[in-house]
């Protein structure tokens, strides 16, 4: 059962790393040429949207009661803003996810008003332009040593 999680926790993050890339790339044409959001490009904001929010639950079942988790505490001996494992699975991509996934929120409640109203593909832009570089540098891919994760589940580690 927590294979099945973990496996769509690491899917999940290309759903949403391809749907951001989408609705920015939208909210930049849509900033440029002034223009509404489309029925088309809410919906790709909704996909992120769910995509986000199942991947912050499944998270923080996976930070609070995971292998490694909370519950678990910290093995003997460990200071955790001196471990580089537990710092980042305790704190840096908790947080930052849980910051990147707020800002996700926000553009999408963004989008949604945008659909009648022109002017707000800027915010979003911006929203999710930030949201990216945050989620870009708390994955733990798998090239970064000591934390790096499959790409794909079973896939490169
Ligand atoms: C945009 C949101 C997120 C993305 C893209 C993301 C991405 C990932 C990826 C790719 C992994 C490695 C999966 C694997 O080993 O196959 C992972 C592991 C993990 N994530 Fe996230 N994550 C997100 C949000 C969160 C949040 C909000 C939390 C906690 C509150 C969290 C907690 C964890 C934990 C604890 C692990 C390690 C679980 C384990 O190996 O047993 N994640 N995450």
């Amino acid at each position: 059962m927590y294979e099945i999680l973990l496996d769509l926790h690491n899917i999940l993050r290309w759903v949403i790393v391809i749907a951001l890339l989408y609705v920015l790339v939208k909210s930049w044409s849509a900033m440029n040429a002034k223009r509404a959001f489309t029925n088309g490009e809410r919906k790709g904001a909704l996909i992120l949207l769910i995509a986000a929010h199942i991947t912050l639950l499944i998270g923080l079942y996976q930070w609070i009661f995971g292998r490694f988790g909370l519950v678990q505490g910290l093995p003997e001996g460990t200071v955790l803003m001196k471990d580089k494992f537990y710092r980042f699975f305790w704190v840096e991509h908790p947080f930052g996810m849980v910051l990147a996934i707020t800002l996700i929120t926000m553009a999408y409640s963004r989008v949604k008003k945008g659909v009648a109203k022109p002017g707000l593909g800027g915010k979003v832009f911006w929203l999710l332009l930030i949201a990216l570089i945050v989620i870009f540098f708390t994955i733990p891919w798998p090239w970064r040593v000591g934390i790096g994760r499959p790409i794909f589940p079973g896939v490169g580690m």
